[in-house]
């Protein structure tokens, strides 16, 4: 097991610094910058049926279901295609309106969720098509849909989802990208800045490990004893902010949720006192002065805010307590790298309370059960 960890202490860890290599790999072969083009064979070979569909309905749980609400914003402004997104074990239990003109998206990374297996069967019986992203190679969903990519991540063993999630977020911007793209919605000098950008992800990523791990490390050293955590952000970063908040429930089992910046004021902001650790995901493209005005609302209320912004922000980084500063990029991937810095901080909390971060209590690494 220590040669698998290649050196690190926990698999978690490894497979963190592993993303700039597995989001290469999730590229790799489909993001062609110099001819212009996004090679996907799934994608390609349905591409009438997709543009065409009524709307898009994702289906999948947990960090699955986030990176889903990230595939909706990148969905509907990149291809102009309605977007729903549902956890599985709700859609279901429930008689959605699914047609033959839908398309369902499943994500998995074990590709074996019990809740999104049974989900996929019911949209295929109500004539759907359903289309998998998945990671395990092979797994039950994957061979169950009827088209699909895979994320190519390669095995995640930490239980709590790292790498498995921002390859996932890369394959839903090819997906939305290419739909765009061949569906006119998106100008062809736009699809260009923008495969441009995404194929400098993994570099920025790496940067994002190199310069914020040991200051990561040191903040985490502040909110051991912490019983709860706000995690905001607005737009893409919205449901990273929720993401943020999973990882630090599962491994260091600190209460934390996850909140639109602008919700706080309908109810969250009660909590708010010198008790109270705030992380907010402010990149400057992204209704960035909205979020200085939220972060200046809860230094006003005396909150402790761990602000994740861009390199050289000035702004919110004078008002905050503690500052992560990650490489500006376009704000639909700025989750994939803002993400990053919030893996480690709830890792190394869970560290420090002496947590089994690799098998947190209660989880398991694939839910094959209702
Ligand atoms: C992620 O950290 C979790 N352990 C969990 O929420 C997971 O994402 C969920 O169970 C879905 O798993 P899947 O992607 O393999 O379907």
């Amino acid at each position: 097991e220590q040669i698998e960890k290649g050196g690190y202490e926990h698999f978690m860890l490894k497979e963190i610094f592993e993303q700039p290599k597995s989001i290469h790999d999730t590229l790799r072969g489909r993001l062609l910058v110099e001819e212009g083009i996004i090679k996907m064979a799934g994608i390609w070979d349905n591409l009438e049926r997709l543009n065409q569909a009524q709307k898009i309905t994702i289906i999948a749980c947990g960090t699955s279901w986030h990176a889903g609400l990230i595939g909706e914003y990148l969905i509907e402004e990149f291809a102009r295609i309605p977007v729903e997104v549902e956890y599985a074990s709700e859609f279901r239990y429930r008689n959605p309106i699914i047609s033959e003109k839908d398309i369902v998206i499943a994500i998995s990374q074990s590709g074996e969720t019990a809740d999104t297996m049974a989900a996929i069967k019911m949209a295929k019986e109500k004539g759907a098509f359903v289309y998998g992203i998945c990671n395990v190679v092979d797994s039950s969903i994957s061979r169950v849909t009827d088209a699909g990519s895979y994320t190519h991540a390669g095995p995640e063993i930490g239980v709590a989802s790292t790498k498995a999630f921002t390859a996932q977020l890369t394959v839903l911007s090819l997906i939305a990208l290419k739909l765009g793209k061949h569906n006119g919605h998106l100008s062809n000098q736009e699809f260009m800045r923008l495969i441009t950008e995404l194929d400098t992800i993994p570099q920025k990523v790496q940067e994002v490990l190199d310069t914020t791990h040991e200051i990561t490390k040191e903040i985490a050293k502040n909110f051991v004893d912490a019983q709860n955590f706000l995690y905001l952000g607005r737009g893409y970063n919205f449901p990273a902010a929720l993401e943020g908040a999973l990882k630090l429930k599962e491994i260091s089992y600190i209460h934390a949720e996850g909140y639109p910046a602008a919700e706080m004021k309908h109810g969250p902001i009660a909590l708010i006192d010198e008790n109270m650790p705030i992380v907010i995901i402010a990149p400057k493209k992204g209704h960035y002065d909205k979020i200085v005005s939220n972060v200046q609302e809860i230094k006003a209320r005396k909150g402790k805010v761990i602000a994740v912004v861009n390199k050289g922000d000035t702004q919110v980084a004078s008002v905050a307590d503690y500052v992560i500063e990650f490489p500006e990029t376009s704000e639909c991937f700025s989750p994939i790298i803002a993400s990053v810095p919030l893996q480690l901080l709830a890792y190394y909390i869970a560290v420090y309370r002496g947590a089994n971060v690799d098998q947190p209590r209660n989880l398991a690494k694939s839910v094959t059960v209702e």
